[in-house]
C-alpha cells in the first residue's frame, strides 16, 4: 500500500540556499515515506522493481507545500475589501461575515468550495483558523479529513472587544473549546488535528488566555494566533496588557507562547522588536510570514532576512483572506518581492530572499511544523505535487535548467491548478 515509483523531473531543497535537481529520474515511495531519488531504473533495488511505475516524464515533481496560517471562513471574500487597515477591516467586513458561520448550511457550502479549491493548489498541509462556531469547525474538520489533505484546525476563541453577534462569554468560550476537543478525539481523525486558537490578545480576556495556557500545560496542545501585525493593534495590546514588556511577552505571561514546549505559530510578526524576537527564538515559535496580507491591509513588510539570519522557525502563509491568493507558490514570489522592497526602502544590509530560499520556506520551512515533511529526500513523508510547464511556451525551451523551469513556472503559472497531488503517499488525483 502506498508504495510506487514516479518518473519525472524531480526537484527539492538540498538546504536553505540550494536546490537539488534530478532530470528524468525516479522517485520511490514506500509505505507513504520517500525512499529518495534514483537516476536510472537499473539503480532501483531488485525487490522494488515490481512496484507500480507512474510516468510523469517531462513534468516537474516537487515536495508538497505548507500554508501555516489561513482563515477558512474568510475564503469566500478573497479579493475584496483590501482598502483598509486591520482593525477597521475586522470590524467593518470580517466579523459580520464570520458571524454567518453560525448557520451550518452556509458554512457547509463555503467549506466545500474552500476544500475543492485547496485541493488544486500546491498545498498538502495547512493550519487554519475557523470561526468561534464549534459545529461549523467540526464540519470543516470532517471535510478536510475526507479530502486527504492534512491540517491543524482551530475553533477560534473571542470573549471581548468583539461585536455581540461574534462574542462568547469566557465560560462559554472555554467550555465550547473543551467540548470541541472531546468531539475531535471521538472522531479519531487520521488527517486532522486540533490547535488552540485565541484570535489575538485584543479579543481574549486575561482570564480566558490563562485558562488556555493551563490547558496547554495539561495537554501539550499546539496553539496559533496573531502577533505584531499592525501598529494600532500593537498600541492597543500595550494598553490592554500594561505589565507586559512587549506583545509576545503578553502571550508568554499567559503560557501561550510555546514556553510549555508545545508547537506554536504566530502569524505576521511585521513589527516584532528585539525582545519579542529573542523570546520567539528561545521558545521555537514559528513565524507565519504572510506577504500578500501584509500588503493588502497595509500592515507593513516583515524583516524576513533578519529572521532567517537569526535562525528562527520561519514559514509562509496565505492568511486568506487578508491575503488574496490560495497559492503558496504565489506567496513565495510575493515574499521575494516584498523582501526586495524591504532591502531598498528599509535596510540595505538585509538582502532580498533568493528563489531557493523562498522555495525552502514553502516546503521544509513550514513542513517541519508537521514533522519530517517538505522534502523528497529519503525518510520524509511522501508529500509531492506534479506541475506541467509544457504549455508555457518559450523559444528557450531545451536550454533551461530544471531550476530555471521551476522558477519560471512559479512566477508565471503559480496559481494554476497542479496536475497531481500526493499526501503521505496517498495519490489524491
Ligand atoms: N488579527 C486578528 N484577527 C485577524 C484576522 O482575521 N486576520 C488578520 N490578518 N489579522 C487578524
Ligand atoms: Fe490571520
Amino acid at each position: 500500500m502506498n508504495s510506487f515509483i514516479l518518473k519525472g523531473d524531480i526537484i527539492y531543497s538540498k538546504n536553505r540556499e540550494e536546490l537539488s535537481a534530478f532530470p528524468d529520474s525516479y522517485l520511490m515511495c514506500r509505505d507513504g515515506i520517500s525512499e529518495g531519488v534514483y537516476k536510472e531504473l537499473s539503480d532501483i533495488p531488485e525487490t522494488y522493481k515490481s512496484l507500480k511505475l507512474i510516468d510523469f516524464s517531462g513534468k516537474l515533481i516537487i515536495p508538497g507545500m505548507s500554508d501555516l496560517h489561513l482563515h477558512a471562513p474568510q475564503y469566500g471574500f478573497r479579493g475584496l475589501w483590501g482598502d483598509m487597515e486591520l482593525l477597521d477591516w475586522l470590524n467593518i467586513h470580517t466579523f459580520p461575515e464570520e458571524a454567518r458561520y453560525a448557520e451550518v448550511p452556509y458554512a457547509k457550502r463555503a467549506y466545500e468550495i474552500f476544500i475543492k479549491d485547496m485541493l488544486t493548489t500546491s498545498t498538502t498541509r495547512f493550519c487554519a483558523f475557523f470561526s468561534i462556531h464549534r459545529e461549523a469547525t467540526e464540519l470543516l474538520m470532517d471535510l478536510t479529513e475526507e479530502s486527504g489533505l492534512k491540517a491543524y484546525i482551530g475553533k477560534v476563541n473571542m470573549d471581548r472587544n468583539s461585536p455581540d453577534y461574534l462574542c462568547e462569554t469566557t465560560e462559554e468560550s472555554f467550555e465550547e473549546t473543551l467540548r470541541w476537543l472531546s468531539d475531535t478525539r471521538e472522531r479519531h481523525y487520521k488527517n486532522v488535528l486540533p490547535i488552540l486558537t485565541p484570535r489575538f490578545i485584543p479579543s481574549c480576556t486575561d482570564e480566558l488566555m490563562k485558562k488556555l495556557g493551563g490547558l496547554i500545560e495539561e495537554t501539550g496542545l499546539p496553539l496559533q494566533s496573531h502577533l505584531s501585525e499592525n501598529k494600532s493593534e500593537i498600541d492597543w495590546v500595550k494598553e490592554l496588557c500594561p505589565e507586559s514588556s512587549c506583545y509576545g511577552d503578553a502571550y508568554e505571561g499567559f503560557g501561550c507562547f510555546g514556553s510549555h514546549g508545545n508547537k506554536t505559530i504566530m502569524a505576521h510578526c511585521v513589527w516584532s522588536g528585539d525582545e519579542e524576537i529573542e523570546l520567539m527564538k528561545k521558545n521555537g515559535v514559528y513565524i507565519a510570514h504572510s506577504p500578500s496580507s501584509n500588503t493588502n491591509i497595509a500592515s507593513g513588510i516583515a524583516p524576513i532576512r533578519k529572521y532567517l539570519e537569526l535562525g528562527l522557525n520561519l514559514s509562509l502563509a496565505t492568511d486568506m483572506s487578508g491575503g488574496t491568493t490560495n497559492s503558496i507558490i504565489r506567496i513565495m514570489t510575493d515574499a521575494i518581492s516584498v523582501s526586495k522592497l524591504y532591502w531598498r526602502l528599509c535596510d540595505e544590509s538585509k538582502k532580498p530572499l533568493t528563489f531557493p530560499e523562498a522555495f525552502y520556506l514553502a516546503t521544509l520551512g513550514g513542513g517541519s511544523f508537521f514533522g519530517k515533511v517538505g522534502s523528497l529526500e529519503k525518510g520524509y513523508e511522501f508529500d509531492a505535487v506534479v506541475l506541467d510547464d509544457s504549455e508555457l511556451e518559450t523559444p528557450m525551451e531545451g536550454r533551461l535548467s530544471l531550476t530555471e523551469r521551476l522558477e519560471r513556472y512559479c512566477y508565471i503559472a503559480g496559481e494554476r491548478p497542479v496536475e497531481h497531488k500526493f499526501v503521505a503517499g496517498q495519490m489524491l488525483f
